[in-house]
């Protein structure tokens, strides 16, 4: 592995940051509870020396009790946290669209209006994200249009949404912000948590976002999740698909939707590797998903390392 020094990177970042950002400014971090906002959230409060806001926008793409315990969280670390609910504008913004491009357009856009609102009512200027080296260069390569990246796309933030973009950790691949968390001190959880796209569940819900697919993804996710935490893995989440499956439930035809198990290895999300999970394990993952969520008549295990397939879906 190549060699990162976090400590070097901390005092450089600051510098840097102390070069845009006084103290005197109002700033705002859009924070999600991963590692890469809350340490990015953390770099600039730490090196202006004062607690920013941070907003947990909940656009109801989460899994069962995430803003809960991300507000948690962002407050027990010295962070200013608070919710803005968005959850019926992102809906909205999502309806009728199956393109996943578009669709990653579509949240992006809702995204950064929402964030130039709560910017505005706060006046702030600055708004800190968690952008990594990764997002930017799959979305410049043109692979994935990864919700946070538009500097890097000629997008003027400033003229379009009133803030200016802050993203300290952009030249860093996922294991040196986890070395970086580390050096701040971070809670484990949070140096070790597992990503999170950035338009959550809407890019592991193939075709239309609706909101009775999320609450059943919602469902099977946190199945995934619970049996899969043993699973040495850089992500474990499951994927509602599009089409539907035959099925037979108690002796009777049942039509069901088709869920996907994804789990992968991988150090800087740029390859990855599909992690050979024991039959057992599968098998109980099938059973419990199928028992509990009702709506599931399939449960399929991904087997493509990345490249060919991506590691999300859309
Ligand atoms: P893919 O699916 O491109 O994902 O292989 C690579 C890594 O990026 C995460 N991901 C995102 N993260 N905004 C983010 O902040 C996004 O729009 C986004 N899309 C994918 C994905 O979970 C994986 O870790």
């Amino acid at each position: 592995m190549l060699s990162f020094d976090p400590k070097a990177f901390i005092d450089d970042v600051s510098k840097y940051i102390r070069g845009i950002i006084t103290s005197s400014d109002e700033v705002l971090a859009a924070c999600s509870g991963g590692v890469d906002s809350t340490v990015s959230a953390v770099l600039v409060s730490r090196a202006i020396g004062k607690p920013i806001k941070a907003v947990y926008i909940d656009d109801g793409l989460r899994r069962v009790g995430e803003a809960e315990s991300a507000v948690k969280m962002l407050r027990n670390i010295g962070l200013n946290p608070f919710i803005y609910d968005a959850r019926e504008e992102a809906l909205k913004s999502l309806r009728g669209i199956t393109d996943p491009e578009e669709k990653r357009k579509a949240f992006r856009e809702f995204f950064y209006s929402v964030l130039g609102r709560i910017a505005g009512e706060i006046n702030a200027r600055y708004v800190v994200q968690g952008t990594i080296a990764a997002d930017i260069v799959e979305t410049v390569k043109g692979v994935k249009t990864q919700h946070n990246v538009l500097e890097q796309l000629g997008i003027d933030t400033y003229s379009r949404y009133g803030f200016k973009v802050v993203e300290p950790i952009k030249d860093l691949y996922k294991w040196q912000v986890r070395m970086v968390a580390q050096e701040l001190k971070l809670p484990i959880e949070v140096i070790n948590r597992k990503p999170f796209p950035g338009p959550g569940l809407a890019v592991r819900i193939v075709g239309e976002v609706t909101w009775s697919k999320l609450e059943i993804l919602r469902r099977v996710t946190e199945i995934v999740e619970e049996e899969t935490a043993d699973v040495e893995s850089f992500q474990s989440f499951a994927v509602l698909l599009d089409s539907k499956a035959t099925g037979v439930r108690d002796g009777s035809r049942v039509y069901g939707f088709i869920t996907v198990v994804r789990v992968v290895s991988s150090s800087d999300a740029l390859t990855a590797k599909f992690v050979e999970i024991p039959y057992s394990k599968l098998r109980r993952i099938a059973e419990r998903i199928t028992g509990e969520v009702p709506e599931v008549t399939r449960v399929l295990y991904d087997i493509t390392d990345k490249p060919p397939a991506t590691i999300e879906f859309e």
